[in-house]
């Protein structure tokens, strides 16, 4: 297939003077780390894009597609999300607006319905949420366990959540489960033992909310230690809700990716920015808690690789929608629209340690989003507006 008439091609290819912001080229260059094709093409055979170039240039195609003077993007990467659950919190949600607190003991309510529901709901749930995300435009999404912390709880939810992506991250280590409340070590136990014997089979990733009500520094040291020796490599929720050691962590084990980053000081920045550890930041749960905004800025001038990605979960940010993050970012994070395009693709594989997705070169998995708009920009000039009228993922087209 080759999709011609592109106004506007991202590709996110460096050989194109794409790349990751911290490469300097956009500090110095002033130019986009996007790797930016106009008037393009591209072409896909099977599930991989085999080439991109001027529309004028493109090689025969049996099929072809007119953009129409439309852009494409690669699709979306969103890196973290917790899509296992039943229930909703609508209740909570509205009590913070009405200026109550955010709280992670909130995760308890969901923990309940979570264990009440039967497989079909989990997945049918599951299902609903991914299908939503797609018609958003993403490709690649990772999911956590975490509302089930129990052993069986815990490995059902990761088994459900394989059958539909390979990026599966077991979160036993959520919060402490209410049967131990009074024994929170005996929890780290059950965690590091009988539900990680159960539970790595079927995940990729360990994850742990480092944060106070949650595990500290030396727990979260134990969860990710005892994860990795059994093949899951870390991430972090690190440094959401106050400062805290999640960070220097997530640097120390050489996590992927340490999430939310919303409090840091200027010691984390350094950590981070001499590591290959990406801040992942997700400005769904800022909104939606009515917490200050992390410092995207910050993270970029210090030369961090930062990803874009919703934490869709039923709690802190209900939302599946990386375009409605991207127009966060740029709107109250400091993020020029080319950045925060950058960081829901490119930087949501990098959060990943992938390089198959979030760029569109030959060799690349072909998933595209086509965009009703003359360039990306458009997705922070304007926000809430539907603008994905295509997607292909693997090279079909299922929007
Ligand atoms: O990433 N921070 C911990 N976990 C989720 C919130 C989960 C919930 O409130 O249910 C988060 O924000
Ligand atoms: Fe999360």
């Amino acid at each position: 297939t080759a999709i011609t008439g592109i106004a506007t091609l991202v590709t996110n290819d460096p050989s194109l003077g794409g790349g990751s912001p911290r490469s300097g080229t956009f500090e110095s260059g002033g130019g986009s780390p996007l790797g930016l094709l106009r008037d393009a093409a591209v072409v896909i055979d099977g599930d991989r894009v085999v080439w991109t170039g001027a529309s004028s240039e493109v090689p025969a195609a049996d099929h072809r597609v007119d953009a129409a003077g439309r852009t494409v993007i690669p699709g979306f990467v969103d890196s973290h999300s917790h899509l296992v659950f039943a229930g909703d919190r609508t209740d909570e949600f509205n009590a913070r607006m009405s200026g109550r607190p955010y709280s992670a003991g909130g995760i308890r309510t969901t923990v309940a319905a979570t264990r009440a529901a039967s497989d079909a709901e989990l997945e049918a749930n599951l299902t609903r949420f991914l299908t939503e995300a797609l018609r958003q435009g993403t490709t690649t999404i990772e999911t956590k366990s975490g509302y089930g912390l129990t052993p069986e709880d815990e490995a059902r939810a990761l088994r459900l959540a394989a059958r539909h992506t390979d990026e599966v991250t077991y979160l036993g280590a959520h919060i402490v489960a209410p049967e131990y409340a009074d024994d929170p070590a005996g929890y780290v136990d059950l965690v590091t033992g009988r539900m990680l014997d159960a539970c790595a089979p079927h995940a990729r990733w360990i994850d742990v909310f480092c944060e106070r009500g949650a595990f500290d520094g030396d727990q979260a040291r134990a969860v990710l230690t005892a994860g990795r020796a059994r093949g899951l490599h870390p991430r972090v929720h690190a440094n959401q809700l106050t400062h805290g050691p999640g960070v220097q962590l997530a640097v120390e084990l050489d996590a992927a990716s340490a999430d939310h980053c919303t409090h840091l000081t200027d010691a984390d920045v350094d950590a981070l920015a001499n590591s290959r550890t990406v801040a992942t930041l997700l400005p769904g749960a800022e909104f939606s808690t009515r917490a200050a905004w992390p410092d995207a800025r910050r993270l970029l001038d210090a030369g961090v690789t930062v990803a874009l990605s919703t934490d869709c979960n039923p709690g802190s940010s209900f939302t599946s929608s990386v375009p409605f993050c991207v127009a966060l970012a740029v709107r109250d994070m400091g993020m020029t629209p080319d950045e925060a395009l950058w960081s829901a693709t490119a930087g949501g594989a990098a959060a990943l340690r992938r390089t198959d997705v979030g760029r569109l070169a030959p060799g690349a998995r072909a998933d595209l989003v086509l965009l009703d708009a003359p360039s990306h920009v458009h997705l922070a000039y304007r926000p809430g507006v539907p603008l994905v009228t295509g997607v292909w993922r693997r090279g079909v087209r299922v929007l």
